[in-house]
C-alpha cells in the first residue's frame, strides 16, 4: 500500500487524526493540501484555513482547489459539547458539501473517506430518519429538515455520525457507479487527542467506566491514519460503502 504521486486533501489537519494522516500520506509521497479552521503546525503541500460548517466557506474553498484530486478525508469534527447547530454543520452537513462538490474532480479512481465513530453504531435504530435527512440535496434543504425534525443536543454527536454512516452507505453505490469514486467511513473508538476529555463530559463517567473495562486502551492517532491511507490507497480499489471499526474490539463487547 502506498499513496505516492497521489493528492490528497484532509480536513481537521490541525489536530489529532487529521495531522497523522497528512504526515503518513507525505511519508508515503503523496501531496496533501489540509483544511482545518486554524493554522496546521506541520509539513503540507498547500493549506486553507476554512470554516467547514459554513457552506459559503466550503464554497470559496472548492473554487480554489486543483482540478484534480485523488482523495478526500472528511476528518475534521466537534464533539457533542459543541453547540448543536455546529455539530450539525461540521460533522455532517457540511461533510455532504464538500464532498458533492468535490466528486467531479475525484472521477475515475478517487476515494472518499469519512470519519465517523463507534458512537454512531446504532444508526439502524433511526434508519428512516437518517434516509429521510440523507435525501435532503443540498446543505440548505438538510438544515431545513433539521427545523421541521428538531434533534435534541443531549445525543446530537450520535445522531450525527449516525447519519454520516447512513448517508455514506447511500452514496456510495452511485457514486461508484457514475463517477468511479469510492465511499467508505471510519468509525474510530477513543483516541488519544485533544477532543477525548470532551468525550469523557458529553458520554458521563458511568458509560466511560463500562468502556474503559472493554478494552485495553485509547487508540492513538496514528493507528486510525493507517486505516484510513488505506481507504485512500489503490489496495482498497474494490472496498466500498462500508463502515470500518478502528476501535481495538470495542463495538465488538456490544453484542
Ligand atoms: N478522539 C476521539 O476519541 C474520536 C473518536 C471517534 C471519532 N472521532 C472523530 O475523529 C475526527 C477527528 O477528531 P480528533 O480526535 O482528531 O479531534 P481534534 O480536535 O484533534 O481534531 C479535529 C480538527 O477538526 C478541526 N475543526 C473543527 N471544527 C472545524 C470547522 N468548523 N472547520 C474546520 N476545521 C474544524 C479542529 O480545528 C481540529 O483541528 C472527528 O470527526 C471526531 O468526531 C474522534
Amino acid at each position: 500500500m502506498n499513496l505516492y504521486n497521489k493528492t490528497l486533501l484532509v480536513t481537521g489537519v490541525a489536530s489529532g487524526i487529521g495531522a497523522e494522516v497528512a504526515r503518513l500520506a507525505r511519508f508515503q509521497g503523496a501531496r496533501v493540501i489540509g483544511v482545518d479552521r486554524h493554522e496546521a503546525q506541520l509539513s503540507l503541500d498547500g493549506f486553507f484555513q476554512t470554516d467547514l460548517g459554513d457552506p459559503a466557506s466550503i464554497d470559496a474553498l472548492v473554487e480554489r482547489l486543483p482540478a484534480r484530486v485523488d482523495a478526500l478525508c472528511n476528518i475534521a469534527g466537534v464533539p457533542g459539547t459543541a453547540p448543536l447547530d455546529a455539530v450539525a454543520a461540521v460533522n455532517y452537513l457540511g461533510v455532504r458539501q464538500l464532498s458533492t462538490a468535490l466528486l467531479p474532480r475525484l472521477a475515475g479512481g478517487g476515494s472518499i473517506v469519512n470519519v465517523a465513530s463507534v458512537l454512531g453504531a446504532q444508526w439502524p435504530l433511526r434508519v428512516e430518519q437518517h434516509k429521510a435527512l440523507a435525501g435532503t440535496e443540498s446543505y440548505a434543504a438538510g438544515r431545513a429538515w433539521l427545523d421541521a425534525n428538531p434533534v435534541q443536543h443531549s445525543d446530537c454527536y450520535q445522531y450525527f455520525k449516525e447519519a454520516l454512516i447512513v448517508w455514506s452507505f447511500q452514496q456510495s453505490q452511485a457514486w461508484f457507479r457514475d463517477h468511479g469514486v469510492r465511499l467508505n467511513c471510519v468509525a474510530p473508538g477513543p483516541v488519544f487527542t485533544p477532543i477525548l476529555g470532551d468525550f469523557v463530559s458529553m458520554l458521563g463517567p458511568e458509560r466511560v467506566a463500562r468502556d474503559s473495562q472493554r478494552m485495553t486502551r485509547p487508540a492513538l492517532a496514528d493507528e486510525v491514519a493507517a486505516v484510513i491511507a488505506f481507504f485512500c490507497s489503490d489496495a482498497a480499489r474494490w472496498v466500498n460503502g462500508v463502515n470500518l471499526p478502528v476501535d481495538g474490539g470495542l463495538a465488538a463487547t456490544y453484542v
